[in-house]
Parts: C-alpha cells; sequence; structure tokens
C-alpha cells in the first residue's frame, strides 16, 4: 500500500448548510477569527490543494498571512508557506493568477493523463506538472505528494482551503 499523507479538510459553511452559491466571484463564508484559524491550520501543513475552479474565482494566494507563523515555520526549517497544489482535469488554469506568481515554493499541478503535454508547455517554469492519471487518482495522487514531503517533518495536507490570504 501507497504511503499517504494525512489530509484534512478545510471547508466553510453557512448556517443553512452552504459553501457556495452560483456567483462568479467567492461566497464570504468565514470572519477574520475563522480566517485567523485557518492561518493557523495552513501553516501546520506541508501543502494545500485546491481545485482549478477555486484558483480562477477566487484568485487566491494561499500564503501564511501571519508574520510570527511564517517565523515559527521558518525556525522548524521550513518555508514560509506550504506548497500549493492544484487539481485540474483539463490543464488550462492561467499561470498569471496568484496561485502562481506570489511566493510560492515550486508549485505543483496535478492533471490528467492526456492534458500532460499541454500543461507542461503552458506552465513552463511556473508549476510542475504530474500526471495523476485518467480519470485522476486520488490515492495516486497523495501517494506522489508523500513521496515529496520534506524529510523529518510529518506530512500533512490541507485539502480544500478557499479562504484566499
Ligand atoms: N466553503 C469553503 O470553505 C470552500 C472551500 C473550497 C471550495 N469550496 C467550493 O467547493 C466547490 C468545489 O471546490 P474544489 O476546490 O473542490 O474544486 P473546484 O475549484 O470547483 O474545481 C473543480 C475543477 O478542478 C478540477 N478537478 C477537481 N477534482 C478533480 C478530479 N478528481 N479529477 C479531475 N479534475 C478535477 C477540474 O478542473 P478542470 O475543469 O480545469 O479540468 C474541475 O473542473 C466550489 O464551488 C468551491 O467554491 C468551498
Amino acid at each position: 500500500m501507497t504511503d499517504r499523507p494525512y489530509t484534512l479538510l478545510s471547508c466553510a459553511m453557512s448556517i443553512d448548510g452552504y459553501i457556495d452559491d452560483f456567483a462568479d466571484r467567492q461566497l464570504p463564508l468565514s470572519n477574520e477569527v475563522d480566517a485567523e484559524r485557518v492561518d493557523q491550520v495552513r501553516a501546520s501543513c506541508d501543502a494545500i490543494l485546491v481545485g482549478a475552479n477555486t484558483i480562477w474565482r477566487n484568485n487566491p494566494r494561499l500564503l501564511i498571512r501571519s508574520q510570527a507563523l511564517r517565523d515559527r515555520r521558518a525556525a522548524k526549517g521550513l518555508p514560509a508557506s506550504p506548497l500549493k497544489v492544484a487539481v485540474t482535469a483539463r490543464g488550462d488554469i492561467d499561470p498569471a493568477l496568484r496561485f502562481f506568481t506570489t511566493g510560492g515554493v515550486g508549485e505543483i499541478v496535478y492533471c490528467t493523463t492526456p492534458a500532460v503535454a499541454k500543461a507542461t508547455r503552458r506552465f513552463g517554469e511556473a508549476a510542475t506538472v504530474v500526471d495523476a492519471g485518467d480519470p485522476i487518482g486520488l490515492r495516486r495522487m497523495l501517494g506522489d505528494l508523500t513521496s515529496r514531503g520534506p524529510a523529518g517533518y510529518s506530512s500533512r495536507a490541507v485539502a480544500r482551503c478557499r479562504h484566499s490570504s
């Protein structure tokens, strides 16, 4: 069996059970206190994973906001923010979006086998494109992430964190 990282799903939900609406812009569900909590959760992780639509729609930076949390990570020899990871079937996310252009430590884009060649050309130096199967296999993707995890630090990934900083 492939080693897989400890993975947690971070998702804000409205009191009536919704996580999104049909509008083109981000649906604000969190307040400032929750944003700080999410920052702490992020800071405890090695990687943060989002879907392609979230990157298009919310244009998140996915960085740690708090200088104190960034300093704490630096003291442990970790990069200031976790690795940013995207998943896309078609592989055509815009590399000019903030996910790719702000403070990254080598973003990873997992895409389907048929989209690998196109995505590799599209992202160039902006990200490492990894074949995740067809259809995308979550176990394969998480196994690959584990193999990239920093030695000596428990591998954790946050799935679907949408809170942009
Ligand atoms: N309330 C919250 O805290 C919160 C947090 C995160 C997300 N959300 C919402 O939850 C919904 C889902 O968000 P999400 O981040 O999971 O995904 P998403 O941003 O909606 O992305 C879906 C896209 O990601 C790619 N994708 C995702 N899973 C895939 C798979 N298994 N195989 C192949 N491609 C895959 C595809 O990209 P391509 O089309 O490029 O092929 C697909 O169109 C959205 O409405 C989002 O706004 C809410």
